[in-house]
């Protein structure tokens, strides 16, 4: 693996492997002293065009307990608000010597543009591009799934500990990367996905994923699924309006409150990738509520990111320590 650019990019050993490190990761945060040498002398640059608050402060984080230095560059009060190109903040970083670049950008396709140009030869790592993908998203969702539903971040003996469980995934698809990246990893892990949403936030072409298409959040809910992963209405992105009738028609159709929350398998789990619109996708008793992992996906980001960065720039120079 020389870049992390997409979830379909990773075979179930690849993923596997990234998971299984995460949880040797983990392992050494319980510790008093929680920073590694293992980055000591590399420099990873946080390259950030669009806003973000977990995934930044998460890779900045993993970096730092890894011993690397980090550069965080925002696009805000950088050149590029003077028109400076990719291309030419690429080979900017490039010059000075930088080790990893990890981007995000609300132009689909960026990541995959510095990874496959010479403008700058390093470690690409996607952290969120357009509604396109989000790997490493997905993969702190499947390693928090596997904690609380496989058998303890063990290995099934077959195949892997999410074979056969069943993960909803609901609200606006259209704009998700998280949810293309989750329907990617999960199937490639052996989960099954359900996609819900309404019609004008499914996007054309969703048929074609690894997942059933459903506009009927209660009809799959009765199914007693083991996770429910709720989305964020992306309203920054809606400028033309339109995609349903009203907030309060959403919440009733779409929205995971407190009726909902009750009628889910004793064992399953809730799930958001932040930021959450409490009130809109999600009720504040929900987020509350003891079945909500949202913030064990905050704590379990960092400990994909370490292990990402560590299969990307140290994996060949031996063992964590
Ligand atoms: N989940 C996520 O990507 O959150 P941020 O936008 O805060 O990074």
């Amino acid at each position: 693996m020389r870049h992390l650019l997409a979830a379909a990019d990773l075979s179930q050993a690849e993923a596997l492997q990234i998971l299984d490190t995460a949880e040797a990761m983990a392992e050494t945060q319980s510790r008093q002293m929680k920073k590694l040498p293992t980055l000591r002398g590399k420099t990873v640059v946080n390259l950030f065009f669009e806003d973000s608050t977990r995934t930044r402060i998460s890779f900045e984080t993993a970096a730092k307990r890894l011993s690397a230095d980090v550069i965080n560059f925002s696009a805000k009060g950088s050149s590029v608000s003077k028109g400076e190109s990719l291309k030419d903040t690429a080979q900017t970083l490039d010059a000075m010597g930088v080790d990893a670049v990890v981007i995000r950008h609300s132009a689909s396709g960026a990541p995959h543009r510095l990874a496959n140009t010479d403008w700058i030869d390093v470690p690409i790592i996607n952290a969120g591009d357009g509604a396109h993908q989000h790997p490493t998203q997905a993969l702190l969702d499947a390693f928090t799934l596997r904690r609380h539903l496989g058998s303890g971040g063990q290995r099934a003996e077959n195949g892997t500990d999410l074979a056969g469980r069943h993960v909803v995934i609901v609200g606006d698809i259209l704009h998700s990367r998280v949810v293309r990246s989750n329907v990617d990893l999960l199937t490639t892990l052996g989960a099954r996905v359900s996609v819900v949403g309404p019609s004008t936030l499914i996007p054309v072409g969703a048929e074609t994923w690894n997942a059933r298409i459903s506009y009927d959040f209660d009809e799959v809910l009765a199914e007693g699924p083991d996770a429910v992963m709720m989305l964020r209405v992306q309203r920054e992105r809606m400028s033309s309006g339109g995609f349903f009738p009203s907030p309060q028609e959403y919440t009733r159709n779409y929205g995971l409150d407190r009726p909902r929350l009750d009628r889910l398998p004793e064992h399953s789990i809730v799930m958001h990738p932040g930021p959450m619109n409490r009130g809109l996708e999600i009720s504040a008793h929900a987020a509350d509520s003891d079945r909500s992992v949202v913030l064990q996906q905050v704590a379990n980001g960092v400990f994909v990111r370490m292990a990402v960065l560590y299969l990307l720039l140290a994996s060949q120079e031996g063992s964590p320590q």
